[in-house]
């Protein structure tokens, strides 16, 4: 196994993916946030991991570990380089074989290791950053200070790839397969003969994690599916027949619509709509609990929570930016449940993965990812009845547009968001004077950045008229064509 210890960074959850891209399995031990080797309380391994005899890999910061602990030395760089860069390869050692004389890669540090460390050789350098990559073969220690787990480096998996199978001669036992008997027999232990409950969201995630769970405890798995009111149209029935039909009985449908658009009447601060959201879900939940399933003592909560989630709600220090507060990591806090995330460790990707090994219909595993808090965030400002049934109207001709234009699985997340602000127009032969309609698609791998997709003109055409048209109350469309960062995915 390939340990990726976490310094801080977003990084390190990109490096064991991409361990695992490469068949071997990748756990991530997690530390604080670092800025600079040489800042005050700035994290560092044990020493004596450099004395246990395994190769090491230091990326970027920990290259520069490995040159301030190891006798070397590391100065903060005048010359910052972030971005793209390229690099001059001096030796192809086993790490840099198989690469050109000079590769693309990409950096993101202002620190430089400006003296080797003791025994270590130069491998690669740049411009700007003379030890970009070093090396101490006979102990089999590398350094790199650029990212071969970024897409950018255009050589990257090759370099990873040589780590694990060349020098770690590591075994690929990561597979989905196993990986789904994993968290089965995972889940069945930490149960025993206890009862769960998961809430449903719509999503790919909970949908996976409730048929994982399913298969592991059976009909001791009880989903309550609340109704904010918040979601897609048809999502209720659509999701419920869905989950019916594999075979699942204990299923609750709470219908609390009215209790969220009251709650949420005349809030327009988007961090309070995502409290408002989270704190009625509890209480929903927890009458859920009490109410219907009441013959049954449900002692452990499920949920779909996956990786990303995790590190964009993980305010876990003091410097850590707290991006967003996911509604659905809330949920625990005030419950007397014990949490199960059957797939917290897992990539979309290989949730859909699981998924199609578990037989879920292809057209609900590649159903764009849904946010816990629903179409609410995606209404700029207060919400009301009559924006909510505008945009649900509006987001389901976008989302059947892209799929009869086989444009749909091409993308990460679409969908449509209301701005409340009114501009005029005109229809026939009469003015009007309606909301604004902006839609975002957007192509990522994990939600984490994303790229915004380069989506046809005559379908963005078609889209837009058909929506002018047959939606009213929106007189004027929008095309989102801002990356993330540094604009979310969602509009709140
Ligand atoms: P942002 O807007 O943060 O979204 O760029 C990144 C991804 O996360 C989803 N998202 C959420 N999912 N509860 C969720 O379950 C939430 O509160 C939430 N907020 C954002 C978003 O749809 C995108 O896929």
């Amino acid at each position: 196994m390939i340990v990726v210890l976490n310094f801080g960074s977003q990084f390190a959850h990109l490096i064991a993916r991409r361990v695992r891209d490469l068949g071997v399995k990748a756990e991530i031990f997690p530390f604080d946030t670092p800025a600079s080797v040489d800042e005050k309380n700035a994290p560092h391994p044990d020493k004596n991991i450099f004395e246990l005899g395994i190769p090491i890999l230091g990326i970027c910061y920990g290259l520069q570990l490995m040159g301030e602990m190891l006798e070397g030395a590391v100065e903060r760089g005048e010359h910052r380089e972030y971005g793209k860069e390229t690099l001059r390869i001096l030796k192809k050692d086993a790490l840099l074989k198989g690469l050109g004389a000079k590769e693309i890669v990409w950096f993101s540090h202002g620190d430089q290791v400006t003296q080797l460390p003791k025994d270590f050789v130069k491998t690669a350098s740049t411009h700007g950053c003379s030890h970009a990559a070093f090396a101490d073969a006979k102990r089999k220690m590398y350094g790199i200070q650029f990212h071969p787990e970024v897409t950018h480096t255009v050589h990257g998996t090759k370099i990873l790839s040589n780590f694990l199978f060349g020098i770690c001669k590591a075994k690929k036992d990561w597979n989905i397969s196993s990986v789904a008997k994993g968290i089965i027999e995972k889940m069945q232990e930490t149960v025993g003969n206890e009862q769960v409950v998961i809430g449903i969201s719509g999503g790919v995630d909970s949908l996976v994690a409730a048929t994982l769970l399913y298969k592991a405890i059976g009909e001791r798995l009880h989903a309550v599916f609340v109704d904010t009111g918040l979601l897609r149209k048809d999502e209720v029935e659509g999701v419920s027949k869905a989950l019916r039909a594999r075979g699942f009985k204990n299923l609750h449908v709470v219908d609390a619509s009215a209790d969220f658009l009251g709650k949420l009447k005349g809030v327009s601060d988007p961090e309070e709509k995502r409290k408002i959201i989270g704190h009625t879900f509890i209480e929903v939940f927890e009458r859920a609990l009490e109410k219907e399933l009441a013959a049954h003592p449900v002692t452990f909560l499920a949920q779909g929570t996956i990786y990303p989630d995790r590190i964009e709600s993980a305010a876990t220090s003091k410097d850590a930016a707290k991006i967003k507060s996911h509604h659905n990591l809330t949920l625990p806090e005030t419950m007397k449940l014990k949490v199960l995330e059957p797939v917290a460790d897992l990539y979309k990707d290989e949730v859909r993965k699981i998924g199609k090994t578990l037989n879920i219909p292809h057209e609900m595993l590649w159903r764009h990812p849904f946010p816990g808090p629903g179409l609410a965030i995606r209404i700029v400002g207060e919400i009301t009845p009559e924006r909510l049934s505008i945009l649900r109207e509006a987001d389901s001709i976008f989302t059947e547009e892209l799929k009869k234009a086989k444009e749909y699985e091409k993308i990460w997340q679409a969908f449509a968001v209301l701005l409340p602000i009114k501009s005029v127009g005109v229809m026939g032969d009469a003015r009007t004077y309606e909301y604004m309609l902006a839609l975002r698609a957007v192509d990522s791998v994990d939600g984490m950045t994303a790229d915004w997709h380069k989506m046809p003109p005559v379908l963005l055409e078609k889209i837009s008229s058909a929506i002018v048209g047959k939606v009213r109350g929106i007189n004027r469309v929008l095309y989102d064509i801002t990356q993330k960062p540094p604009a979310t995915i969602e509009y709140e």
